[in-house]
């Protein structure tokens, strides 16, 4: 082959390979250019092959010629490989950037439910008369539920309180009274404490009962309690968590655990004792069920109730938490509605 036919297709070639280079949009491209002119079976390659087509002469010039142009093409391609590269990182970094002035994402912190909040606010007020809190099981025997409260299995009483029976003697428990059975099982007077929980009954659903609800119980035994500590007990409670102009009013009632019993009722937060529909037009609002323990339960409990004498009371946590907040379905307290709950932050 002629030496200047040669020449014209090697400057051809470096025509063809700076513009194939430049235009090489990725490294994935650069890479086969590479295969393609200097590996193996490349072009550039295979021009050492037209070697023996020259004079000898000829030869070791145009050896040199093509390592020449192998060598440009290793530097064209690493080149462009450079600027893709930063090119390349260039647009992610632009896709990544973080604008660190920018005010961050607030996360949404939830709230206490009112019922918590509620059962704190008691809890604390029981806590400052140096109550205990005790807890007791959900599902109870029918024992500490009724028998041993002085309810036997075909006392009327029981109609009042009808719940789920899992079994003969197993119960869901109607009221949190099995924890004070419990506890005085467990422990010798002086007893204080109060036993907070949930409760089942099978009542039907309406603005003021639900088949679940939360009570908050009392228990006080010890030398020589009476009647009248129970009243200054309930009194400085409900002072405590409705105000200091709150008119408490004991009225006589029946509990087959407590004997006298009583219930009590406070002027109604909502009308301040003028009547509205909240109280019926009464002024005045139920709270809570009390009585002196009868000496039975003493008794079934291993406490002489010649020696000691004891007050218990118990309260709808429910109730009493909507009272205070002026809310009139008890329904509005499960459904969590986060509307609803949000008021209460
Ligand atoms: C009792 O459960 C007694 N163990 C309380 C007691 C303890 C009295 C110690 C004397 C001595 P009662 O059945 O009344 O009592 O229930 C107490 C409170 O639970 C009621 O005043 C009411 O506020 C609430 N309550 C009763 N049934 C429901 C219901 N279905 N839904 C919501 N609250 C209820």
């Amino acid at each position: 082959m002629n030496k200047d036919v040669i020449q014209a297709q090697i400057e051809k070639q470096v025509e063809q390979m700076k513009e194939t280079i430049a235009n090489a949009k990725d490294s994935a491209m650069l890479k086969q250019i590479q295969v393609e002119l200097v590996g193996k079976k490349g072009t550039i390659t295979g021009m050492m092959k037209m070697m023996k087509d020259l004079a000898p002469e000829d030869r070791p010039a145009f050896g040199k010629q093509v390592n020449k142009l192998r060598d440009l093409a290793v530097k064209l391609i690493e080149e462009q490989k450079k600027k893709r590269l930063e090119a390349e990182q260039e647009t992610k970094f632009e896709a990544e950037k973080i604008d660190v002035s920018l005010p961050g994402k607030k996360s949404k912190i939830g709230s206490f439910h009112p019922i918590t909040k509620g059962y704190y606010e008691i809890r604390d007020i029981f806590l400052g008369l140096g109550f205990d809190i005790m807890e007791g099981p959900e599902v109870e025997y029918d024992k500490y539920n009724f028998e041993m409260l002085n309810i036997p299995k075909d006392h009327p009483a029981r109609d009042m309180q009808d719940t789920f029976y899992v079994s003969e003697d197993i119960v869901l428990r109607t009221h949190t009274s099995p924890v004070q059975i419990r506890t005085m099982l467990n422990q010798k007077p002086p007893i204080r404490m109060i036993c907070p929980g949930r409760v089942y009954r099978t009542d039907d659903v309406d603005a003021t009962h639900s088949p679940v609800f939360n009570q908050i119980e009392g228990l006080v035994v010890g030398k020589g309690i009476t009647f009248g500590d129970l009243k200054a007990t309930l009194n400085t409670f409900l002072k405590e968590l409705y105000g200091e102009e709150t008119k408490i009013r004991f009225r006589p009632g029946h509990f087959p655990f407590t004997e006298p019993s009583g219930e009590v009722d406070a002027t109604c937060k909502t009308c301040g004792g003028k009547g509205c529909s909240v109280c019926k037009g009464t002024g005045m609002i139920e709270l809570l069920g009390c009585g002196m323990v009868h000496p039975n339960v003493l008794r079934n409990c291993g406490i002489d109730p010649d020696e000691y004498s004891g007050f218990a009371f118990g309260l709808g946590l429910d109730r009493i938490v909507n009272i205070k907040n002026s809310i009139t379905d008890i329904r509005l307290l499960f459904e969590n509605d986060v509307r609803f709950l949000k008021q209460f932050k």
